[in-house]
Parts: C-alpha cells; structure tokens; sequence
C-alpha cells in the first residue's frame, strides 16, 4: 500500500523525535489525542496477531498514585534505598500526562519474547505520532516491571509486565540531539 509520505519526510520525523520532558505542565494533553496515540501503537507488527499492548493514561493526582504504587512495592521488596523511593512518589508527576504501557505474556517462551518486541515497536508508533503532533515524549524504564500496586492502578492484569512509563505533554523547551554512531551493517552477496 502505497503510505503516501516520502522517505524524507519519514527521516525528518524519526530524527526529530527526542527524549525529553520540558514540558508546560499546566497545559494536558486531550483524552482524544491520547487514544489518537494509543490506536497509532497498534499499528506495530505482532508475531501471530497476540495484540498484547495495554495502555493506561494518567493525569492529575492519579500520577502520585503511581509513583506511590511503585514506591509501595519497592519497599515490599527491599528494592532500591530510601532516596530512590522518595524520589519515585513524586517524578510522575513532572509531566501533565503520563501513559503507562503494558504486555501481555504468552505460555510459549518465543511469543512471550516477540509480545514485548511488538509492545515496544508499538511504543515508537506512539512517540512519532507524539512528535508528528509537536508533543514532547520520554520513554523511560519503570522501577519494577512486575509491580502488583503498579499493574492493579493501571488496571492490568498481574501477570502483564510494564514496558514503558511515558512522559507526555506540550513541550517548552529543547534538548541537545545525541549524535548517533553510524551502524555497523554487514553486507553479502
Ligand atoms: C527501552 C527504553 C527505556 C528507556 N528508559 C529510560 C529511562 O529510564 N530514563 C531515561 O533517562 N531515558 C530512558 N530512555 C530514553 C533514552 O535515554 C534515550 O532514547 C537516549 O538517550 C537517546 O535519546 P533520544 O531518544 O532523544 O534520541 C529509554 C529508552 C528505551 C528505548
């Protein structure tokens, strides 16, 4: 099928996709834009059609309530000190929107593997379309994948595993852009 967009346009849009959360925090982004977002991830290549993406999408206090899910765990577990506990209560809340998104396992250990690989190109469907709206994204790791608190929040099943915490909003600044190492590409004929 013909996408209708040229290479180039495509380039300029993954390039300009960066890491970051200097964001207006008063300013939400839309319910709409954000099922906007979670439709595009479903977009992502899924090995025998799993579709085992979960999205949660927080605002408000509902932010707090996810850092101290994770917190909560977190000490359950004797994982991480103190500070880092501390920090993790309050760090959702930097960020009008947060988007929690979620895999689905598999009884068979190939298609548990490949769910998370379809989870995470999903995930960069997601933070193009966020930059194609001019949005600002941070894809970052949660502290515990398996948080009992975190996934019942987010209203999960609990043995769904949390693939990415993203930071959304309307950005009010910029970042540096990473220079990227030329890949290494081995070509045979
Ligand atoms: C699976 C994954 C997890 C990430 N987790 C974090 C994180 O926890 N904290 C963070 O600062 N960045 C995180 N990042 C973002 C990377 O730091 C970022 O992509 C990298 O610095 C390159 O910057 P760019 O995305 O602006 O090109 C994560 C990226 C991926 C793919």
């Amino acid at each position: 099928m013909d996408s209708g967009l040229d290479f180039d346009s495509f380039a300029r849009l993954a390039r300009a996709r960066r890491t970051h959360m200097i964001v207006d925090r008063d300013r939400p982004v839309g319910d709409d834009v954000i099922g906007q977002l979670c439709e595009l991830a479903t977009w992502a290549p899924c090995h025998k059609k799993t579709w085992p993406w979960r999205f949660a999408s927080l605002t408000g206090d509902a932010r707090a309530r996810l850092g101290e899910a994770f917190a909560a765990d977190m000490a359950d577990r004797d994982f991480g000190d103190e500070g880092k506990r501390e920090k993790t209560r309050t760090k959702y809340t930097r960020t009008p929107n947060i988007l929690v998104v979620g895999c689905a396992p598999d009884a068979k250990p190939t298609i548990h593997d490949e769910n998370r690989d379809a989870v995470a190109a999903g995930v960069q469907n997601l933070l193009l379309g966020a930059t194609a709206l001019g949005l600002a994204s941070f894809w970052s790791t949660p502290p515990l994948i398996d948080s009992p608190c975190a996934l019942d929040l987010c209203g999960f099943a609990a043995d769904d595993r949390i693939v990415a915490v993203i930071y959304l909003g309307h950005p009010n600044g910029t970042v540096e852009v990473p220079v990227r190492p030329t890949p290494a590409v081995t070509h045979l004929t």
